[in-house]
């Protein structure tokens, strides 16, 4: 058996009150001869892992019917030891995780290692073993740094492979308006920036709507346009209080139409071409508004609430395209593109240590860590 130091989330009451964090020893076989065994160098805190810790919108431990796991899909790890029948891995290598454990027969994966993958460990601990399709290998003598790769395994690769669906949509309907700028919005996040980023480098037009003043000067650096979203007080939908509190849904309407004038303004009238929205029940009423005749909404997530109501009737006749995506099958093709183009997370914040993974958990689902990639040292070299 193989001991090792993790932070593990008990199961709930299944009363849905949230879960904690505890440092455990844990034991777990060793790797049979077509597994590794890898020691994960950093993590990078996903949202996945606040809406397990949060129960919401299930208790990850009672689906995967376990009294305690693992989380992270996020991270970069070193071989430790390749099983005998393994190959193109050996001690040593350094690797990205992709993430997927169950795929269906078009590689797309369905279950995720560390959250809903019964029987997985993420890299909140300090030792795992994977089996070799989990992992990419970092391109050779890579010019980015490991907590770059570590932030990049989920949200890049999630937006390369949620863009190539989005802007693939979008040119099936306009490929013959060539000529027309194309406007590519996003809702804050990590997974919108590296979208608008590769928008860009196709000559998009890319418009960030960011919440405060350094994630603003963050994507002015990179050469985004910006939106400020505090311009836009009340801009936060809510069905049952829209239907029956005449106050809310009067301050609701003023935040959208505002929200919608800046629209027109920077669309020249046509309305936003491709919109990231992985924010979801809060705002999806103002980025289906927004969105151009023919327009794109694109999504993989579901910040602020996953049940959605919408007319079918105005989607069709507008021939809104809606894109829905889960993590991705091209992990390694997304990492040949990043190391070549340099498309990689951006980072402004220094990596958080082991023993404040806690804190940084509870900041990040308070909403108070600033940086689009809260990267977190497991065994940094
Ligand atoms: N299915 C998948 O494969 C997959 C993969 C990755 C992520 N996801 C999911 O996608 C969602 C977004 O993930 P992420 O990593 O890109 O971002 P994130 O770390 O969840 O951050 C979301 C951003 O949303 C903005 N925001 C927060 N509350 C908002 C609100 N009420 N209205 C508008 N914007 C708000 C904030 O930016 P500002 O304050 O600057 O506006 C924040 O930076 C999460 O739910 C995550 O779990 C899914």
């Amino acid at each position: 058996m193989i001991t090792t130091e993790a932070w593990v989330l008990p199961r709930g009451p299944g009363d849905g009150t949230p879960g904690e964090l505890r440092l455990e020893r844990i034991s777990f076989e060793e790797p049979s001869d077509d597994e590794v065994l890898v020691e994960p160098l950093y993590g990078c805190w996903e949202g996945n892992m606040t809406h397990a810790l949060e129960r919401s919108p299930v208790d990850v431990c009672r689906q995967r019917g376990e009294a305690g796991i693992v989380l992270g899909n996020a991270g970069v790890v070193r071989i430790l030891h390749a099983g005998r029948s393994v190959r193109g891995l050996r001690e040593g290598d350094l690797c990205g995780l992709a993430s997927g454990v169950d795929w269906d027969p078009a590689g797309y994966p369905k279950t995720i290692l560390g959250y809903d993958a019964p029987g997985t460990s993420g890299v909140l601990a300090k030792r795992l073993k994977l089996r070799p399709e989990q992992l990419f290998l970092l391109p050779p003598a890579t010019r980015h740094s490991l907590p770059q790769w570590a932030a990049f395994t989920i949200r890049y690769v999630t937006a390369w492979d949620n863009w190539q669906v989005a802007h693939g949509a979008w040119q099936l309907q306009m490929k013959h308006m060539a000529q027309r700028p194309v406007h590519v919005w996003s809702w804050g996040g990590g997974v919108g920036l590296g979208e608008l980023l590769l928008a860009r480098e196709a000559g998009l037009q890319a418009t960030m709507i960011c919440g405060s003043d350094r994630r603003i000067a963050l994507c002015e650096r990179l050469g985004l346009q910006t939106l400020d979203r505090r311009r836009y007080d009340g801009l936060a939908y809510d069905d049952a209080r829209f239907a029956g509190d005449l106050a809310y849904r009067r301050r609701y309407m003023q935040a959208e139409l505002a929200f919608l004038d800046d629209v027109r303004q920077r669309t020249d009238g046509a309305g936003v071409s491709i919109f990231i929205d992985n924010i979801g029940a809060s705002v999806y009423r103002a980025t289906l508004n927004a969105l151009a005749r023919q327009g794109v909404i694109a999504t993989s997530g579901w910040k602020t609430g996953l049940q959605l109501a919408v007319n079918r009737g105005r989607e069709c006749i507008a021939r809104h395209i809606h894109v829905y995506t889960h993590g991705s099958r091209n992990s390694l093709e997304a990492s040949v593109h990043a190391e070549r183009a340099g498309w990689l997370p951006p980072l402004d914040e220094p990596a958080w240590p082991w023993d404040r993974i806690p804190e940084l958990a509870a900041r990040y689902g308070r909403g108070e860590v600033d940086t689009y990639f809260p990267v977190f040292e497991v065994n940094p070299p």
